[in-house]
């Protein structure tokens, strides 16, 4: 039980076969009482239920500030405390950079990036009051290879930005005893991708994958789980591949 008496906050973990939710999962396996935020207040009260006892749901827009403050204002109300900041919640487009609208791009910077500012400014006061805490930041192997397989452009500035902000969030709050670090998954298998994928797309990635398999959502879910524990107490600023060898940097 590496998270006993801990509370945690995921975004985006309503989505049943999702990152998040696996998260969530293995975190209140873990001991934590957790809080999913999602745009899909519905799911995220089903998701908190599945969980079993103690652990709540609550519909948010991470890419909208005041949804965040309200968010947080209702967790800590509820927990009393927060230890864990999970900003996992996103969303993806897979198109060319020519034909990225103006629309395209806003909704997709401020889910995937700006939604990691606004949660994490929701819950910083808190934490540097109890001078703890520790944030996981989304971002994904596209942010480093320029281009993962179902992201557009826009989707590898808004998760590289993500990497900027968390390293630099990092920085600025160590100090207060709060860890900041990321994650760059590859291509794991979850509804993110619509049904897109198919056979034939899976037989090419699977060839530039040394450990020969696409990730599940539990991969990423240990690695929040490490990040999101003790057992990384002296780690902050760091980005943590999970992509089987697809990037190896
Ligand atoms: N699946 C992959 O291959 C992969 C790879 C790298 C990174 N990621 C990232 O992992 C994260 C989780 O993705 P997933 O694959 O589990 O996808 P998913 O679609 O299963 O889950 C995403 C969740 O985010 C929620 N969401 C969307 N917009 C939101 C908003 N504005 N506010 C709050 N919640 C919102 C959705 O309702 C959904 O529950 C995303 O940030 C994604 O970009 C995924």
């Amino acid at each position: 039980m590496l998270l006993n008496h801990k509370t945690a906050v995921i975004s985006g973990a309503a989505s049943p076969r999702g990152i998040g939710f696996a998260a969530a999962r293995l975190f209140a396996q873990h001991g934590a009482r957790v809080a999913i935020l999602d745009l899909d207040a519905g799911g995220a009260q089903r998701a908190a239920a599945e969980l079993g006892d103690g652990h709540i749901g609550l519909g948010c827009d991470v890419a909208d500030r005041e949804s965040c403050q309200a968010a947080a204002r209702q967790v800590i109300e509820a927990f009393g405390q927060v230890d864990i900041l999970v900003n996992n919640a996103g969303i993806t487009q897979p198109v060319k950079v020519m034909d990225i609208t103006e629309a395209d791009w806003h909704r997709v910077v401020d889910v995937n990036m700006t939604g990691v500012l606004y949660l994490s400014q929701a819950f910083i006061p808190h934490m540097r009051q109890r001078r703890a805490g520790s944030i996981a930041c989304m971002s994904s192997v596209s942010a480093q290879r320029g281009g993962g397989v179902f992201g557009g452009p826009h989707y590898s500035a808004a998760k590289a930005g993500v990497l900027g902000l968390a390293k630099a969030m990092a920085r600025e709050l160590g100090p207060d005893g709060i860890r900041v670090n990321a994650v760059t998954p590859g291509l794991i298998q979850t509804d993110i991708t619509g049904g897109k994928l198919t056979d034939e797309m899976r037989r090419d990635i699977l060839k530039g994958i040394p450990l020969n398999r696409l990730g599940d959502a539990a991969d990423v879910a240990n690695i929040y789980l490490f990040l999101a524990s003790d057992l990384s107490a002296y780690v902050t600023g760091a980005v943590i591949d999970v992509n089987g060898g697809m990037l190896i940097h």
